[in-house]
């Protein structure tokens, strides 16, 4: 094994439905280049899912289309484990342990508690205000070295980082748990809304208009593509005038990782014209890069027994390094535990 194989890498994705090109290029995309060099882990979290209001039947179903995007994304099952959060127990277990190591406070300044919260934090689920300890969890449960992630995870992987050294501290067991790296693209791990650039793209905006969807026709992404908002001027000359410019900058963040062409060979191309162009040819690339993966998505949907074995394999592989972790734990922390 090469020494980067024995690096680690966990990352998550929520079924709760609508995943979008932010998911993609933010996260999905990297999961895919780092199969080959790393151990990867890649979870469907439906435990985060149901801390907010749910349908179950849904929920079943968004699963599974998470797992199929993962494949069609080009996830290999030989290469990378694929399995769904609550098929392995360990990972419930360590957060309650984690609820006790996380102090209130770090919890308290969560942004994305506050977000999601909304006014009406009396009314929020308790698991979504302790959801970064089991997110914490799903990390350490398999000691994971690097975790690719969109810039809106960096404050629950900082906490994950502190939840690792409080334990190995206040249990006096230095390195037990590695201090995990997020991985983060600068550019493209904030993918912003077509219709505000100030606005993260996101499964939950009410507008359609707003994200494109992995599940989009081509007329579809056309049709958003058209109706993005970008700028009345023409397309600057300089990066430091496009950066001004929240949507457009946006739009050239998601053609860049997209195309693979480097932001600077883009704004060269496009510079002094007006958007129509650059519109027609980055739908061409979305439509290009997005078809052949939607097509797969609904192949695999109509495979379900395929998606299952996935699962179950995955769950089985991942249930062996869960379970030697949770005995650890259990054994540090000093819980008593009856082996048969
Ligand atoms: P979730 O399901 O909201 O999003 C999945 C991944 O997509 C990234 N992402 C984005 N990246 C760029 N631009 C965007 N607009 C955008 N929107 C979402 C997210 O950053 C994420 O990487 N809490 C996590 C799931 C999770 C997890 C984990 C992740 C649970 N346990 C352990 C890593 C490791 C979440 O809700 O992601």
């Amino acid at each position: 094994m090469s020494e980067v194989k024995n690096k680690i890498v966990l990352s998550g994705v929520q079924p709760s439905g609508n995943l979008h090109i932010g998911n993609y290029l933010g996260a999905i995309k990297n999961f895919v280049s780092m199969q080959d060099n790393y151990n990867c882990f890649f979870c469907i979290v439906d435990l985060h899912a149901i801390t907010v209001k749910h349908d179950p039947k849904i929920l079943r179903k968004n699963t599974l289309e998470v797992a199929a995007t993962y494949i069609a994304s080009g996830i290999d099952p030989k290469k990378s484990i694929i399995f769904n959060q609550s098929s392995i127990p360990a990972h419930a277990e360590l957060a309650w342990i984690f609820n006790c190591v996380t102090r209130m406070g770090w919890l308290s300044r969560m942004t994305q508690f506050k977000d999601k919260a909304g006014k009406d934090k009396e009314n929020a689920s308790s698991g979504l205000f302790i959801y970064p300890n089991l997110m914490a969890a799903d990390i350490l449960i398999y000691k994971a070295t690097h975790v690719p992630v969109g810039n809106d995870q960096k404050q629950h992987l900082e906490l994950t980082r502190d939840i690792a050294q409080k334990f190995n501290r206040d249990f006096d067991c230095e390195n037990f748990f590695p201090i995990p790296e997020p991985i983060i693209d600068k550019d493209i791990s904030r993918i912003m809304s077509l219709k505000d650039g100030n606005q993260k793209m996101s499964k939950s905006d009410s507008s359609e208009y707003s994200r494109i969807s992995l599940l989009d026709e081509s007329d579809e992404i056309i049709k958003k593509i058209r109706k993005a908002k970008t700028a009345d001027n023409l397309m600057p000359e300089k990066i430091e005038e496009i950066i001004k410019l929240d949507e457009v900058n946006n739009l050239l963040n998601i053609y860049s990782g997209f195309s693979g062409t480097d932001k600077q060979l883009l704004i060269e191309q496009y510079k002094g014209q007006n958007f129509s162009n650059f519109k027609s040819d980055l739908s061409d690339v979305l439509v290009e890069k997005i078809k052949p993966i939607t097509v797969e998505i609904k192949k695999l949907m109509e495979e379900k027994e395929y998606i299952l074995n996935v699962l179950l394999e995955g769950q089985n592989k991942a249930n062996e390094v869960a379970q030697e972790t949770i005995k650890q734990v259990y054994d540090i922390v000093g819980l008593l535990r009856n082996e048969t």
